[in-house]
């Protein structure tokens, strides 16, 4: 059995993922914003800010005992969570993974290496028109000029950060996997890429008058949404040995919407 640390493990995929390895027979430290109902194994943090951030980094290294077998970052904001606030949707979606795993890297490569997997999105391939600038900053850890790129969208502003907060960290991860101080120390990094999950960060886009509309016209070749199980599933294999060989992929699991989306696209 294993020490795994999980964030959003209080709701949908990231606490259907706790679960699965606490069934399994692991240690799993939650990470988030609410109680995931594991007291004595759980990290309050709010992953919005920096202080936040480098707490909930270190209290898990600290519970963790330095070696930590494997991450799996499902904290997010949806595009109406949070009232749709631009940089919540910025700094918790791309720098409350990034910055965690940064922190978390030698406890990864301690021990025997351990895995990691982040939860990107399929907004990353199906939401048209995103800055590429905005992209651009966010991996160069520039929020605010990241988040003057989205300036003009209007309504959809929330819907395009979303997606620019997901290619970033979706970007990072194939950037990073690669690099000696991972790949070349054991770490495994990939990423998984939902589409439409029925959770409460969809149901809260289903109740938005805006974004329901949109998420109801969003086709998915297999019919209706995705559970958190599964997802939770792919991520746990994602951190067995059947990803040895796997490293900086983006494995999509959503219904088939990106394929019809942009099926030429290989
Ligand atoms: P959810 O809303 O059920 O769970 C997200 C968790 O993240 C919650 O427990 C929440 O408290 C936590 N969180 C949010 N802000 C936080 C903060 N500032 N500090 C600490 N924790 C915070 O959402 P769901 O659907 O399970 O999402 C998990 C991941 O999957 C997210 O990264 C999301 O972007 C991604 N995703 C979800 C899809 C869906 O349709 N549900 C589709 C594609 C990606």
């Amino acid at each position: 059995a294993g020490t795994y640390a999980v964030t959003g493990a209080a709701s949908g995929i990231g606490q259907a993922t706790a679960e699965l390895l606490r069934a399994h027979g692991h240690t799993v430290i939650g990470v988030d914003l609410h109680t995931t109902g594991h007291p004595d194994s759980e990290v309050i943090a709010d992953l919005a800010t920096a202080e936040g951030r480098s707490a909930a980094a270190a209290q898990v290294l600290d519970r963790a005992g330095g070696d930590l077998d494997g991450a799996v970052l499902a904290a997010g904001v949806g595009p109406v969570g949070g009232g749709g606030h631009p940089r919540l949707i910025a700094e918790v979606n791309y720098c409350g993974a990034v910055e965690l795993l940064e922190q978390w890297r030698p406890a990864l490569a301690a021990g025997r290496p351990g895995k990691a997997v982040v939860v990107s999105s399929n907004s990353t391939t199906t939401t048209p028109l995103v800055p590429a600038r905005s992209v651009r900053a966010l991996l160069a850890g520039d929020v605010e000029k990241s988040l003057r790129a989205t300036r003009l969208f209007g309504p959809g502003r929330p819907a395009i950060v979303y997606a620019a907060s997901k290619i970033a960290l979706s970007r990072w991860v194939r950037r990073t996997a690669v690099l000696p101080l991972w790949a070349g120390e054991g770490i495994r990094l990939n990423a998984v890429a939902p589409g439409a999950v029925l959770t409460p960060l969809l149901q809260q886009q289903l109740d938005n008058p805006l974004e329901g509309k949109a998420v109801r016209k969003f086709p998915i070749p297999v019919g209706g949404f995705g559970e958190p199980g599964a997802l939770a599933r792919w991520a746990c294999f994602m951190l067995t040995d059947a990803a040895d060989f796997q490293c900086g992929s983006i494995v999509f699991v959503d219904g088939g919407t990106d394929a019809l989306i942009r099926p030429d696209e290989w």
